[in-house]
């Protein structure tokens, strides 16, 4: 669904990494680990098609990312539910309007009475709906920003650090809902160097393990 081949980026300076290459196919789970600065972020915008490769081909759903316009990147995007690092949420709108939010972008006003207070219920939040994000610990803002994702029923949920600054408990309950969701069919990718986050995942699923290091994406295997 997703594809990076021969890929490198730069921000203008040194190239962060060079001759990369990752598929997301369906159904597949993906971690990236890596050193903090490795480029961990900036290879998880190239797969949701925020950046373009400075060299290298990146393929969203079989259409070439460098050529599409800004209406097929939109449709695109809707297929991909990111979970950013820094969940921010809209202060003045209620949880439940938050989590809708892509659908009422997307115009589809008509799913949000269907799927809304099961998502919520699912993620554990049924009880906040009508809370203001500022209310909420981090890690219901974690779970917010899951829901929020997953809304639309994208077809690859990508997330930068989900677990970051929440609890193990949390963090393993974030950690069963993407299962699920990989369960669905849906391909997952999560940054993290959260180690113990990935041991655990690899009890309940076939994951891969991928380190950035040294500008170069390598396979991390029983070393974990
Ligand atoms: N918008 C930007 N402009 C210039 N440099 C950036 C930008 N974003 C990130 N960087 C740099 O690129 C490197 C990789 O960043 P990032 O992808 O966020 O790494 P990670 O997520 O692994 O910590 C870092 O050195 C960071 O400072
Ligand atoms: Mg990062």
């Amino acid at each position: 669904m997703i594809e990076l081949r021969n890929v490198a980026y730069s921000y203008g300076g040194a190239e962060l990494f060079s001759d990369l290459t990752l598929e997301l196919a369906q159904g597949s789970f993906h971690f990236l680990t890596g050193p903090s600065g490795a480029g961990k972020t900036t290879l998880l915008k190239l797969c949701y098609g925020d950046l373009t490769a400075t060299s290298g081909k990146a393929s969203l759903f079989g259409v070439d990312r460098s050529g599409m316009s800004r209406d097929e990147l939109a449709l695109a995007r809707r297929r991909i539910g990111v979970v950013h690092q820094d969940c921010q949420f809209l202060d003045h709108l209620p949880i439940a309007e938050n989590v809708a939010l892509p659908l009422t972008a997307a115009g589809r006003q008509d799913e949000i009475d269907s799927n809304l207070s099961d998502l919520l219920g699912w993620v554990g939040l049924a009880d906040q709906a009508g809370q203001l994000p500022p209310q909420l610990s981090g890690g219901e803002r974690q779970r917010a920003a899951l829901a929020r994702a997953v809304i639309t029923s994208p077809d690859v949920i990508i997330a930068d650090e989900p677990t970051g600054n929440i609890d193990w408990e949390m963090s393993q309950r974030l950690l069963t809902l993407l299962v699920e969701l990989n369960r669905m069919g849906k391909a997952v990718l999560i940054a993290t160097h959260d180690l113990n986050l990935i041991r655990a995942a690899k009890a309940q699923v076939q994951a891969r393990v991928l380190r950035l290091r040294n500008r170069r994406l390598q396979s991390a295997g029983a070393d974990l």
